[in-house]
């Protein structure tokens, strides 16, 4: 018998196997997964996340020919298009991509939302592709958090925030993205980006070898399955009111309590906070993805009035940083 590298990865395999559900780790943020083929195992998931039935989930899959056959693109009328986009971007998986193509009939309807198509990726995690490998089915998940909140980049965070709701949490420590994949369109007349993350444009630009479309939420309005995360503005976002530090002005009226964010050791604020979080010491955006959730939950239970971020030029990686942080800042008389 195959000895697995983790205590827990046979009776992972059994639980998903038996329809149920079970976090594990990926590169970019641990997965809420379960059996994508299995329409009660996947209502499941929503039910766990108290996540809308209209925002579809991503599939994981441990290789490239497992992907494919989640895929259906016959009587497509792009067929060979969206072939050949997937032939170029094989060289970006396992890693933090998802794709959204036209659906094999085997995936559960629930997890793309009553659609045609079907977002899919590889995890980039060691871990990951073993459970993957192990369970010989495709894994729907979702960022394993409840909807709306930031999602989990350890264990303890998943534990925290679904406890008893999931079977088992595989453990394979912290995330080391630290946010979620991007999501690539390959149904729209031209690849788009529906959600970035750390496949910048410029490196889907240039896999592809044609241009790539940055998604605006606002084309997508009239749609009722969410095109993107983008359709909702507030995601992602702590209980504790969330400023970016460029809205700051002299005129700004600040609690008491303040909390900062910061990317960098040097990093200067026009105040001095009650608690200060360095994201990376030299500012690298890489290290300041990977620790910006973990940072945000850490001031959110720190009994403070505001937190306030440090923002970066929405550029690469960047832009998903932004993007984050933007929908984490949103603020509305419906939702606070
Ligand atoms: O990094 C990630 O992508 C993580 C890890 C666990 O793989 N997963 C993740 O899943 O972030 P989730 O469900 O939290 O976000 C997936 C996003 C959803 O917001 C959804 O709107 C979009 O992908 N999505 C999924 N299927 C889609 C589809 N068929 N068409 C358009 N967007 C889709
Ligand atoms: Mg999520």
């Amino acid at each position: 018998m195959k000895q697995h590298t983790h205590p827990d990865l046979l009776r992972a395999t059994e639980l998903l196997k038996a329809g149920a559900l079970v976090a594990f780790p990926t590169e970019t943020v641990y997965g809420l997964g379960a059996d994508a083929t299995n329409d009660l195992a996947v209502a499941a998931i929503f039910k766990a996340k108290g996540r809308p039935s209209n925002n579809p989930l991503i599939v994981h899959t441990p290789c490239f020919a497992s992907l494919c056959s989640c895929i259906d693109l016959s009587n497509h009328p792009d067929a060979s298009r969206i072939r050949a986009h997937l032939d170029a971007l094989q060289p970006l998986w396992p890693g933090p991509l998802s794709v959204v193509v036209p659906k094999a009939g085997h995936i559960s309807p629930l997890v793309s939302a009553g659609g045609s198509t079907v977002a899919l990726r590889i995890p980039a995690h060691p871990l990951a592709l073993e459970l993957l490998e192990a369970c010989e089915i495709p894994l729907a998940a979702p960022s394993a958090n409840p909807s709306m909140y930031i999602s989990p980049t350890c264990a303890d965070h998943v534990r925290q925030g679904l406890g008893d709701s999931v079977a088992l949490i595989l453990d394979g420590g912290p995330c080391a993205v630290g946010i979620e994949s991007t999501v690539l369109s390959l149904v729209t007349d031209k690849p788009t980006i529906l959600r970035p993350g750390a496949v910048t444009p410029e490196v889907l630009e240039t896999t592809l070898g044609c241009a790539v479309i940055t998604h605006s939420s606002a084309s997508s309005a009239a749609s009722s399955i969410l095109a993107s995360p983008g359709m909702l503005a507030k995601h992602y976002a702590p209980h504790t009111p969330v400023m970016l530090a460029h809205e700051l002005t002299k005129d700004t009226h600040l609690p008491t309590r303040v909390g900062a964010i910061v990317f960098h050791q040097g990093s200067l604020l026009p105040f001095t906070p009650v608690l200060r979080l360095v994201l990376s010491e030299r500012g690298e955006l890489t290290e300041v993805a990977a620790h910006l959730f973990a940072a945000l939950r850490e001031l959110d239970s720190a009994g403070l009035d505001l937190i306030v971020v440090e923002t970066c030029e929405p550029r690469g990686m960047g832009a998903a940083i932004m993007d984050r942080l933007v929908r984490a800042s949103f603020r509305s008389s419906t939702t606070r």
